[in-house]
């Protein structure tokens, strides 16, 4: 059974770490999430007990080392369901695999070819095929949305062509938090013969996905984003179409033979995009993350985020008409809004308020800035939850945001000035 409370017990920064003399209330986990003990520990067990190089020694410590470290591959593949492991390439997190990606396709795209990605793309899933299209001419086009700002299907066969090689899209928005039916999406993608790559980072850690009951091509998500540690995560492709990428750095660990002649021979994926020394106690420590939201499951998860996001929103357009709110009927992930006369670049001054009352919230662009064209705003406010969350948590920042415009409206004139 979900036990918020149990759970909470787990994150050592619940208990006891304060926020301007406050109980920390943390609805920042879109940006990152909160670390479990049993991750912290997992790190800490390499660097006390075994803490050597990955592939590359022949003795006891190191041999723990790789048993360790290629355990995670299994971890993920169980997460992912994907067909082997072998499908697994490590990554420092969705960032760098959708730049591996992008420059690994580069040789089989050519000018004219069209990508088709979302404005509400994080700046990971942009610039890359941005660069793209500067280096070989690729087309960047944009799935129609509605007048809320979703992407449903019948307006994705309205935007997919003949010229469409590849659809890149976040399963879940990191602002406006829709899930798309990514499982039709890529049936029509393959329809048109084009790849489907999903960006996971905010999915992954959210719903229970299977890559092969969805059938898409390639998945790239980061652990931090579900309480693993920072620094690593996954691209995750069907194995033939991840061993034709073509390789971005070359070093150590990823190469067969090498000869004066300059030739070269690469190994096979996934171990021909892992060159160098890995980020080792990272990875170790996402199978411990991987491990602890399995055992608490997915769909709990999701299901309890639904439930408070739900008792916060409600609460909110009942009691405090000045919060314009962005995605009200998003199912789950963050609530995006900002306060009426607070908009925009101005929606900074709002989360330094809410600060005050201990509570962590994002403001800003969140990174995707192609929102600014559909919300119409330069900047909001974003309170991203996740399994430690309460409804404490929630009636906290309803509570505190009713505080903020009461005083606003006494303060009438002299903008936040209480806060000084
Ligand atoms: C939807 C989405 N894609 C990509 C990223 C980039 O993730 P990372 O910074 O872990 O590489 C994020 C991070 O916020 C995200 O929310």
């Amino acid at each position: 059974m979900f036990n918020v409370n149990e759970i909470r017990k787990q994150y050592p920064i619940l208990n006891g770490v304060k926020m301007e003399g406050h109980d920390l209330v943390y609805f920042d986990s879109g940006a990152t999430a909160l670390k479990p003990q049993g991750v912290i520990d997992k790190v800490v067990e390499y660097y006390e007990e075994y803490s050597t190089n990955a592939h590359r020694g022949d003795y006891e410590l190191s041999h723990r080392t790789d048993f360790e470290y290629e355990k995670v591959r299994k971890i993920v593949q169980k997460l992912i369901n994907c067909k082997t492991d072998m499908e697994i390439v490590y990554t420092s997190g969705t960032t760098h695999s959708i730049n591996l990606l992008a420059h690994g396709l580069k040789h089989s795209l050519k000018k004219g070819d069209v990508i088709l990605i979302s404005e509400f793309e994080h700046a990971s899933n942009v610039l890359p095929w941005f660069r793209l299209k500067d280096e070989i001419g690729i087309e960047i086009e944009y799935v129609k949305l509605n007048e809320n700002n979703e992407l449903t299907v019948d307006l994705f066969k309205e935007s997919i062509h003949d010229k469409v090689k590849l659809v890149c899209l976040a399963h879940i928005s990191n602002v406006l938090g829709q899930c798309l039916d990514m499982k039709e999406i890529a049936r029509i993608t393959h329809e048109y013969e084009a790849i489907i790559a999903v960006d996971g980072a905010q999915s992954v850690p959210h719903i229970r996905i299977d890559v092969t009951d969805l059938d898409i091509d390639f998945l790239s998500f980061s652990a931090h984003k579900f309480g693993g540690p920072t620094g690593i995560g996954v691209l995750w492709g069907k194995y033939d179409l991840l061993d034709s990428l073509e390789a971005y750095n070359l070093g150590g660990g990823m190469n067969t033979r090498i000869e004066c002649d300059t030739c070269y021979y690469l190994k096979q994926a996934p171990f021909k995009f892992e060159a160098g020394t890995p980020a080792i106690e990272a990875t170790i420590g996402m199978g411990k993350a991987i491990e602890f939201i399995m055992e608490i499951g997915l769909d709990n998860i999701h299901d309890h985020i639904k439930k408070i996001r739900k008792h916060a929103i409600e609460r909110i357009i009942k009691e405090i008409p000045e919060v314009i709110i962005y995605n009200k009927d998003s199912e789950g992930g963050p609530i995006a809004f900002n306060v009426t006369g607070y908009e925009g670049a101005r929606s900074q001054d709002i989360g330094s308020a809410l600060a005050t009352y201990g509570i962590a919230v994002r403001t800003g662009e969140h990174c995707a800035k192609l929102l600014v064209n559909l919300l119409n705003t330069k900047g909001s406010i974003r309170a991203s939850l996740y399994l430690y969350n309460t409804i404490e948590d929630m009636d906290k920042l309803v509570d505190a945001l009713k505080d903020i415009v009461e005083k606003e409206k006494i303060n009438k004139g002299d903008a936040l000035s209480w806060l000084l």
